[in-house]
C-alpha cells in the first residue's frame, strides 16, 4: 500500500481561520498600517499574557534578539554563550554588534544548555547567556540565572520556541517571558512558530530602562523629545539645537527600522486568543506520538525534565524523534524521502551552529567543541506538529514512522 497520500503534511505550518482574517482586513481599513494603536494593542496584551511589565514588538524575532543585545550593551572584546542546537539567530546576534557568539554543549535528555553546561563553556569576557527553550521545553532558568548573575552576564532566553510554556520553581508557576530570571525574553512570530504575525518578534521584559532602550534601538535610536531618557543626557549634547518644539527629534543611539506593522499585529491579537488552545492540541498530538513511538526499537521519543517540583509545560514547537538511521538500514536522507513519498514532510533542527562554514572561519570552531550536540544532531529529525493536524492526520504520521522498521 505505497498508493501516495493527496494530503502533504509539512514539519508545521501556521492555523489562520477567518476571525484572523477579519482582524487584519480591520487593520487594513483603518487610518494606521504601521506604528498605530495595534502595535500598542498587541504589546499590552502580550506583557499581560506573559505576566511581564514591557513587550516591544519588532519584525521577527532576529530582530528581537539583536535589539536585545544592543540594549544589553553587548560590543566588540564581550562574548556571549547560546547553545549549539538552535537556529542560526539566536548566535549570529552576538556577532551583529561586534561581539564573539560562542556555544555552550546541550543536556543529552532534554536538547538545552543547562547551568552545567554553560559553566563549562565558560570564559572571562561572557557578558551575555542566551539560553534557547528548545522545541518549546523551557530551560532551567533559576539555575541559569543564579550562574550569570553571579558572573556579570545578561540573560536573554531565546524562547522562540516556547510561547504558552510555564515552569514550576518555590512552590510557584512562572511563565516564559515574564518570569525573574531572564533580563530579556525573545519571541518569533514566523508562520511555523505557535502563533503568528507572518513575520515578527518581540522582546519581553521586567526592566523599564531595558525596554526603553529597545524602543530606541527599535526605531533608528531616535527619540521625539530632546534629552529625554534613554538618550544622551549630557549638556554639551543637549544643547546642539536650541528651538525644541513638538517636531524635534534626536538620535543619540545607532538604531535600526524595526518597526513591526499594525497589519502583523492585527493578526498577532487574533492569534494571542488563541494561544492556550494551540499549545492543547500540540500536546494532545505530542502524548499521541509518544504513546505509538515509546517502545519503537531504534527510536528515542522526546524527554522532559523536571528541575522543579512539577513537570514542566512544554509548549510543544517541535516533536524530534531520535533515529539510530543505521539500525534503520537507511540514511536519514533517505528516510525523509520516504516519509515525504507517503506525505509526510520532515525536518532537521538543527545542524550545530558552531559547524558553520563561518563559525568555523571566523572562531575556529569544529567538531569535537558540542561532543553532545554533534551526536544528536546525527539522529535528529521532526516530524509533523501543528494544530490544525486532524486525528487521521497524526495516525498517517504514526502509521508510516512505525513502517519504517519493519
Ligand atoms: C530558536 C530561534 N531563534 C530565533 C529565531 C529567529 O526568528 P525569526 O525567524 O522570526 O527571525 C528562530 C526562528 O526560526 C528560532 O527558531
Amino acid at each position: 500500500m505505497s498508493a501516495r497520500r493527496k494530503k502533504f503534511l509539512p514539519y508545521g505550518r501556521q492555523d489562520v481561520d477567518g476571525r484572523d482574517v477579519a482582524a487584519v482586513a480591520g487593520a487594513l481599513r483603518s487610518d494606521w498600517l504601521t506604528t498605530g494603536p495595534r502595535v500598542e494593542a498587541f504589546e499590552t496584551a502580550l506583557a499581560k499574557y506573559c505576566g511581564a511589565r514591557h513587550a516591544v514588538a519588532v519584525v521577527n524575532g532576529t530582530a528581537a534578539l539583536h535589539v536585545a543585545m544592543l540594549a544589553a550593551g553587548l560590543k566588540p572584546g564581550d562574548r556571549a554563550l547560546t547553545s549549539a542546537i538552535t537556529f542560526l539567530a539566536s548566535a549570529n546576534c552576538a556577532e551583529f554588534v561586534g561581539a564573539t557568539a560562542d556555544f555552550a554543549d546541550i543536556d543529552p535528555r532534554t536538547y538545552n544548555v543547562t547551568a552545567g553546561t554553560l559553566r563549562a563553556a565558560w570564559k572571562d569576557d561572557v557578558r551575555a547567556v542566551v539560553p534557547v527553550d528548545f522545541a518549546g521545553q523551557p530551560c532551567d532558568m533559576p539555575a541559569i540565572a543564579a550562574l550569570a548573575r553571579k558572573r556579570g552576564a545578561t540573560v536573554i532566553e531565546d524562547a522562540s520556541h516556547s510561547i504558552g510554556g510555564r515552569f514550576e520553581h518555590g512552590g510557584q508557576w512562572h511563565k516564559v517571558g515574564g518570569h525573574a530570571w531572564a533580563d530579556m525574553t525573545t519571541f518569533s512570530f514566523h508562520p511555523v512558530k505557535t502563533i503568528t504575525t507572518g513575520e515578527g518578534g518581540a522582546i519581553l521584559t521586567n526592566s523599564d530602562r531595558l525596554a526603553e532602550r529597545c524602543r530606541l534601538f527599535r526605531n533608528h535610536g531616535m527619540v521625539k523629545a530632546a534629552g529625554a531618557a534613554g538618550t544622551s543626557r549630557k549638556k554639551s549634547e543637549r544643547q546642539w539645537n536650541s528651538e525644541k518644539g513638538p517636531w524635534f527629534y534626536e538620535m543619540s543611539e545607532l538604531g535600526f527600522n524595526y518597526r513591526i506593522t499594525d497589519l502583523q499585529c492585527a493578526l498577532g491579537l487574533s492569534q494571542l486568543k488563541k494561544l492556550d488552545r494551540f499549545v492543547r492540541r500540540r500536546a494532545e498530538i505530542v502524548a499521541a506520538y509518544n504513546a505509538a513511538f515509546a517502545s519503537q526499537a531504534g527510536v528515542q521519543i522526546p524527554q522532559v525534565a523536571s528541575p522543579g517540583a512539577r513537570t514542566p509545560r512544554v509548549a510543544w514547537h517541535l516533536y524530534v524523534l531520535q533515529m539510530d538511521f543505521a539500525r534503520l538500514g537507511q540514511t536519514r536522507t533517505q528516510v525523509m524521502q520516504r516519509l515525504r513519498d507517503q506525505g509526510v514532510g520532515t525536518q532537521v533542527h538543527y545542524i550545530p551552529v558552531h559547524l558553520q562554514p563561518y563559525y568555523r572561519r571566523r572562531h575556529g570552531y569544529g567538531p569535537g567543541k558540542c561532543p553532545v550536540a554533534e551526536a544528536y544532531y546525527e539522529r535528529c529529525l521532526s516530524l509533523p506538529l501543528y494544530p490544525a493536524m486532524t486525528g487521521k492526520d497524526v495516525e498517517h504520521v504514526i502509521r508510516v514512522v512505525r513502517k519504517l522498521a519493519k
